[in-house]
């Protein structure tokens, strides 16, 4: 099959498209025709080598798929080849095919297509994770997303606007809010333009935002430390800063806030029946059209490194996702 592999650490040029003998299929487990995976930002990490769990060299990249059952193991019968699903992988995505564990496979919702249903999983899974059980937002909430045009701030605006949150969207550039608010922002504020802890507190009359989400760390964690009100929760998701934010217990204690991690890596390795009930309650919500998941660009998979460097780019909204 073709893949596309890394052979080296480094960037998206590390990367090549060649010809690989496809995964072997173990008891218990499906080979996917690939028709879509998503990219993340945390591929450029892998890649790099400095991702929490790195695979030796060469591998694919790729933490999430989307396309048809192609073989099932002996003992595996909630599938059948034809079936449409969807999957987090720890790494491997970026190719024709992938091996997944069958209880890890996700029945696509009938009307999603592959490319939104190849970004979706880790995005939206991390979003609701984040929101639903983690900084459990309760209906009438005020929400600040931090970079909200990217892959998984653009879901979470969409997950905590149905969980009743009343968010806020921070991004650069008054196109990409543009989209945040189709998903749900009520208010925006372009990172680029604007003092980002002046127009929360203009905006909450000075009490500040119930919860915050922040994938980027560095600044946006700092500033997010300012806008929290009074027993506000603060959710760490990510780094795309490259800096990890610091919170001293004296600020914690000072302020009554909370500070709430959320790594939905690694809930998927450890339980897979509370992942499948969050991805049921999720497609429920896309049939009802309460969420659509958003394709930024579709890529050929040959051009995975033109896909990463448009990620990289931070021009578009939502997520990029590469197409067989
Ligand atoms: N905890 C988890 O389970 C989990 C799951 C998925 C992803 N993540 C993490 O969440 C973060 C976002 O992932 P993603 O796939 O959504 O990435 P993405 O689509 O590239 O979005 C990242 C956003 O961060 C903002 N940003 C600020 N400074 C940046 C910088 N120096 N470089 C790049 N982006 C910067 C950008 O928004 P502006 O251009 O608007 O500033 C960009 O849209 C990553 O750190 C990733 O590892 C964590």
């Amino acid at each position: 099959m073709r893949a596309v592999q890394c052979t080296r650490w480094g960037g998206p040029e590390a990367l090549a498209l060649g010809e690989v003998t496809p995964p072997a299929l173990q008891g218990g487990e499906i080979r996917v025709a690939v028709a879509a995976a998503g990219v993340n930002f945390a591929d450029l990490l892998m890649i790099a080598g400095k991702y929490q769990e790195n695979p030796p060299l060469p591998f694919s990249p790729g933490f999430e798929i989307a396309g048809t059952v192609e073989e099932v193991a002996p003992d595996v019968t909630a599938w059948r080849r034809g079936d449409r699903v969807m999957g987090m992988l720890p790494f491997g995505g970026y190719a024709e095919q992938a091996v997944l564990p069958a209880e890890r496979a996700i029945a696509m919702p009938p009307s999603l297509g592959f490319a939104a249903a190849g970004g979706f999983p880790v995005a939206y899974g991390t979003a609701y994770g984040a929101f639903a059980w983690r900084a459990r937002l309760r209906p009438g909430e005020r929400v600040l997303v931090f970079g909200a045009a990217g892959g998984v701030g653009l879901a979470s605006v969409a997950v905590a606007r149905v969980l009743g949150g009343e968010v806020i969207a921070v991004a650069s550039g008054r196109e990409r809010l543009a989209v945040a608010e189709a998903h749900g922002a009520a208010h925006l504020i372009d990172s680029g333009r604007e003092d980002v802890a002046a127009q929360v507190r203009a905006l909450t009359g000075g009490r500040g935002v119930d919860v915050v989400l922040d994938p980027v760390g560095g600044p946006a964690f700092e500033t997010a430390l300012r806008c929290l009100a009074s027993e506000g929760r603060l959710v760490v998701i990510g780094f795309a800063s490259g800096q990890v934010g610091t919170l001293s217990a004296g600020v914690a204690l000072g302020k009554n806030i909370d500070l709430i991690g959320c790594y939905w890596g690694a809930y998927r390795d450890a339980d897979a029946d509370r992942i499948r009930r969050a991805y049921d309650e999720l497609g429920r919500w896309i049939e009802a059209g309460k969420i659509a998941p958003h394709v930024a660009a579709r890529v050929p998979l040959a051009e995975a490194p033109r896909a990463l460097a448009l990620m990289s780019s931070r021009t578009l909204a939502g997520k990029i996702v590469l197409v067989a």
